[in-house]
């Protein structure tokens, strides 16, 4: 076999078609993406382009309705249901603009629970929550309710929920998006940091040209169809 390990996203001709109640939409036409890890891709577009449907399928959280999708080494189309929520469990990251975290749980057991899901030994729980956070620089804050830190800090604090399970694909939809400038880019670099690492590929879909550049591709979202390039906004 030829050497190295198989891309952690190879996408080819994804799309999606959502039968609405007033007619057919094609939210997404054509995507074909591959990411190693280790690496990162920025995808800008405007609103209503397709972005967020295309990192839903990519985050197994939609399905295509054509096109293949593999992550890190799987044919996803050939998944059972259970063995698909599996490999999202094992294999995916997600941050989203809006952190999503739970508000009467400290930091410590949000950041857990992707291990309580994954049915981790609880014994593993404390630990391994503990050095994520750490990686973030929220090791001061394991006990504060979420409620109580700057949104730069909860998004750190997501951060460190989605590679609490060291995934080999971390997908960030806009995670800069409701940050300060300086918070915002905090968080960009402790994510590239971590693709950097070699620990996953990330997929960025942010609306910041600054954001993009310090990516190490941009692709350019266009009325569902995905192109390889970057375009002024
Ligand atoms: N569940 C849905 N039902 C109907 N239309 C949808 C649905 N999800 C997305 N769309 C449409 O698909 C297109 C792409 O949406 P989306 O992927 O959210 O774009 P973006 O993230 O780039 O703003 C939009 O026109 C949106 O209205
Ligand atoms: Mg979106």
């Amino acid at each position: 076999m030829s050497g190295g390990p198989a891309p952690a996203i190879e996408a080819e001709h994804l799309a999606r078609r959502i039968d609405a109640p007033w007619g057919t939409v094609d939210a997404l036409r054509d995507a074909s993406l591959t990411v190693h890890r280790g690496r990162s891709a920025a995808i800008v577009g405007p609103s209503g382009s397709g972005k967020s449907t295309l990192l839903n399928i990519l985050g197994l959280l939609d399905t295509p309705t054509a096109g293949s999708l593999r992550l890190d080494g799987h044919e996803t189309g050939a998944l059972t249901e259970r063995e698909r929520g599996r490999l999202r469990s094992e294999a995916i990251g997600f941050v989203f603009q809006s952190f999503h975290l739970v508000p009467h749980k400290d930091v410590l057991n949000n950041v857990a629970l992707p291990l309580k899901y994954a049915r981790v030994p609880a014994a593993e729980h404390r630990p391994r929550a503990q050095a994520a956070l750490e990686t973030v620089g929220l090791g001061h804050r394991l006990h504060s309710s979420p409620t109580t830190l700057s949104g730069g800090e909860r998004q750190r604090a997501a951060v460190a929920r989605a590679l609490v399970r060291d995934p080999a694909v971390l997908l960030c939809d806009e995670p800069t998006g409701n940050l300060d400038a300086a918070s915002g880019e905090l968080v960009l670099a402790l994510l590239l940091d971590l693709a950097r690492q070699g620990s996953a590929a990330v997929v960025v879909v942010t609306h910041d040209p600054a954001v993009a550049a310090r990516c190490d591709e941009t692709l350019t979202m266009s009325d569902g169809v995905l192109a390889a390039g970057g375009s002024a906004t």
